[in-house]
């Protein structure tokens, strides 16, 4: 949540921040600001409510700039979306922009007195009076006075009056990335702002000064030390962060699934069976565990239901899910028997991370299912099986969730044949049909307008249902979180047998339901579900396999998945979905993209 950038160098800063900016907007679009040193050491503080295009338009009309500067983009949580709540904040002789929360801001105020020289509500700008009142000519001194007093996370950026050449940056949980390249130093809060000037890059370690000069970058830590960064190394490119011809980014995100799950699974098969050896990760770490704790947020958690799906009969180990919020604040059953799966697109979900710290706490390994490398995520847990599903823009997430799947797919093939429950063949088989569902994604793909169609009736609806058995009810979950989150439509996903104690009283005339019968082993019960909905009067979608036979009558529209076994729907089955939601949002004339409210990357709690 939120975005920084900074920059030191030889070439103009304003265009440099606000183009950064533009890249980091879906970390949060609620307003925008930057601070530009002028040539004599003075600060120009520009700032605009909305989007960053409200910031630009507007700086187009001022002649300012300089060679050293920060940027901010909010996603607005202490106080309000005002100008005045907008970052950089200025407090004397320090100007900074912050990504995180101070928890203690209240008692900070209270303590040094600074009710009357807030002009804002945020808890920003009384860190940033903090950082101001222990100031005394040494900013290294000062970082280190404020951040004992500071609790919560943070990843500031700061520029001291005096020091007119660099800029400072100190952080705790909240990312930051840097780099040190020909043409200066860039640091932001993740690398789709940086890779268009640099492909080696370092993510700033916690707890340390780092301090970006035209020419150099230097680290060091709360005792003065000096600290080597480990340099890491992109592998995706500057056109993968761009939209391509497709506009909004969720569309092309859509349409990069089938490349997305065949780079996430082709380097992990060694002749055609799973291996995590090139991930670092031991043959063994999955043969011993009697239980596998998955935690994770949102489409991640959702992720994680359909690994339960998966893994569970095959494997024969119970799979708990935990919603990583609640997790980090429980009392959990788990020890060293139990590997614990976080599963995260962004690597640095606040919650999750807390929920993988208590994970180890209680002496359970830890493997990270992750796309961004080198987040923090990756890097506190045991193993990681990164997801390689290239930098993930659109706030709604959908190839990183497919990768997600595939990923919960490769291991349990894995587990299944280490633990002689599959014969290789038979793993070979399995891996076979996960690769058919790369097909099967691009059929859905290239069949998108019938679901252009299925979306009149949803668009225009209040609430809109989803239901389903088995791992169909794991996929419902993911089809309504993405309908709610881009379409503001009230959606739920309901287990197709649970409608009937209390959810049915809620269907009349019209209701859209998106109902799915994948599952062979349930097929009439949730056939028997969905006679109860259309009953009352529901306009049902159903969603089955091809070669489904369905009775008449049954639905409105019917859609199908190109897979013959019950195992493998999901893939193609999250595409439906996703393009409901998207065709949806379009329809409805809304921003796919930026969708209210929310923002990419939940650092706070
Ligand atoms: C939904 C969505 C969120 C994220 C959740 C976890 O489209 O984007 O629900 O899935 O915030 O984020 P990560 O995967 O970055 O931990």
């Amino acid at each position: 949540m939120c975005g920084i950038i900074g920059y030191v160098g030889p070439s103009k800063v304003k265009n440099i921040l606000l183009q950064g900016l533009s890249q980091l907007e879906y970390r949060g679009y609620d307003s925008a600001g930057i601070a530009v040193v002028g040539d004599d050491g003075s600060i120009h503080v520009e700032k605009q409510v909305g989007q960053v295009k409200n910031l630009k338009d507007h700086c187009s009309t001022m002649d300012f700039d300089g060679h050293v500067g920060i940027g901010h983009t909010r996603w607005a949580t202490h106080g309000g979306v005002t100008r005045e709540n907008t970052h950089p904040h200025k407090q004397g002789k320090v100007t900074l922009c912050h990504n995180g929360i101070i928890e203690n801001y209240q008692s900070i105020i209270t303590a040094h007195g600074f009710e009357s020289q807030l002009v804002s509500e945020t808890d920003t700008e009384v860190a940033a009076a903090l950082f101001n009142e222990n100031f005394n000519g040494d900013p290294e001194e000062c970082i280190r006075k404020t951040v004992n007093e500071l609790e919560g996370s943070y990843a500031f950026c700061i520029i001291f009056e005096g020091f007119a050449d660099r800029i400072y940056c100190v952080r705790n949980v909240s990312p930051m990335v840097a780099s040190s390249t020909k043409n200066g130093s860039l640091l932001a809060s993740d690398l789709t702002a940086v890779i268009r000037y640099s492909r080696r890059y370092f993510v700033i370690p916690e707890y340390t000064i780092t301090v970006l000069y035209d020419d150099h970058i230097d680290l060091f830590d709360m005792d003065g030390n000096t600290v080597t960064p480990d340099i890491l190394e992109v592998n995706w490119d500057m056109e993968s962060a761009q939209k391509g011809g497709y506009d909004p980014f969720m569309l092309k995100e859509i349409h990069e699934q089938p490349e997305a799950i065949r780079k996430n699974i082709t380097p992990r098969l060694v002749n055609g069976i799973p291996n995590f050896e090139a991930d670092g990760i031991p043959a063994d770490a999955f043969d011993h565990i009697k239980a596998i704790n998955v935690v994770a947020c949102g489409t991640a958690m959702y992720a994680g239901m359909v690994g339960k799906a998966i893994i569970e009969p095959v494997i024969k180990i119970p799979v708990q899910v935990n919603i990583a919020s609640e997790f980090r604040y429980s009392t959990p059953l788990i020890d060293s028997d139990t590997l614990t799966i976080v599963v995260s697109q962004s690597g640095e979900t606040i919650d999750t991370l807390a929920g993988l710290r208590k994970a180890k706490e209680c002496g359970s390994k830890v493997l990270a299912i992750v796309n961004v490398k080198g987040s923090t995520i990756a890097r506190e847990s045991d193993y990681v099986l990164y997801t390689h599903a290239g930098p993930e823009i659109a706030v709604a997430i959908t190839k990183a969730y497919s990768v997600q799947l595939a990923s919960f797919y490769l291991i349990s093939g894995y587990m299944a044949m280490r633990r002689g429950i599959k014969t290789v063949e038979e793993t070979r088989e399995f891996i076979e049909k996960l690769d058919k569902t790369i097909d099967a994604i691009s059929y859905v793909l290239d069949n998108k307008d019938i679901i252009k169609k299925a979306v009149k009736k949803i668009s225009v609806a209040r609430d809109c249902y989803f239901i389903g058995r088995g791992l169909d009810y794991a996929f419902s979950m993911e089809g309504s979180l993405k309908l709610k989150e881009i379409s503001y439509i009230h959606a739920e996903a309901y287990a197709a047998g649970e409608l009937k104690h209390g959810t049915i009283a809620l269907i009349e005339e019209g209701v859209p339901v998106i109902a799915f019968a994948t599952q062979d082993y349930v097929y009439n019960k949730s056939i028997s579900n969905i006679r109860e909905v259309k009953a009352r009067g529901a306009y049902v979608i159903l969603i089955t396999k091809e070669n489904a036979v369905i009775p008449e009558d049954i639905c409105d529209m019917h859609l199908t998945v190109p897979i013959k076994d019950d195992l493998f729907t999901g893939l193609p089955t999250v595409a439906i979905l996703q393009l409901i939601a998207y065709y949806t949002s379009v329809s409805k004339g809304l921003n796919v993209d930026k969708p209210r409210n929310l923002a990419k990357a939940v650092t706070v709690e």
